[in-house]
């Protein structure tokens, strides 16, 4: 087998991923506004564009956290839940510039601890991946015409 190393051209330190998905920032479903125009502008002011990646994004799964947002370096990933206050928007940015500062040792704004929490089910539950029931894609048959999904 031939191994590609693939690289990329646009490094950065992280990445703050922002839902705006079918239910983060729904005003007119009586939730909280996620403020992204007010999140750019931090980005711009505080020149933490070239180093940390805003991305503003659709749903990203755990709707019933709604205004989400997921945090990622080399340290892996934060998951945070249920962002209500520009304090807490404001606090990605603050995460963002003290990733820059000190990378690894970065911590996370106190404001944001009691939004965080766990995305994926861990092998210690009590139904492991391995006893879900899984149809593999190349030896199930195909479905015919009109066959409903
Ligand atoms: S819409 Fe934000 S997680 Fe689904």
């Amino acid at each position: 087998m031939r191994i590609i190393k693939t690289t990329t051209s646009s490094l950065k330190h992280a990445q703050v991923v922002v839902c705006v998905g079918c239910c983060c920032g729904r005003v007119d479903r009586g939730r909280s506004e996620v403020p992204i125009d007010e999140l750019k502008s931090l980005w711009k002011n505080f020149g933490l564009r070239k180093k940390v990646q805003l991305t503003v994004s659709g749903c990203l799964g755990p709707c019933d956290m709604h205004n989400v947002a997921l945090l990622m370096s080399d340290r892996g990933q934060i998951w945070l839940g249920n962002l209500r206050e520009r304090a807490e928007f404001e606090a990605l940015a603050e995460w963002a510039h003290e990733v820059i500062q000190k990378g690894p040792e970065a911590r996370l704004p106190n404001i944001l601890e009691p939004h965080r929490f766990e995305r994926w089910e861990s092998n210690q539950s009590e139904h492991t991946l391995s006893e879900v029931p899984f149809a593999n894609p190349f030896t199930t048959q195909p479905k015919m015409e009109g066959e409903r999904c």
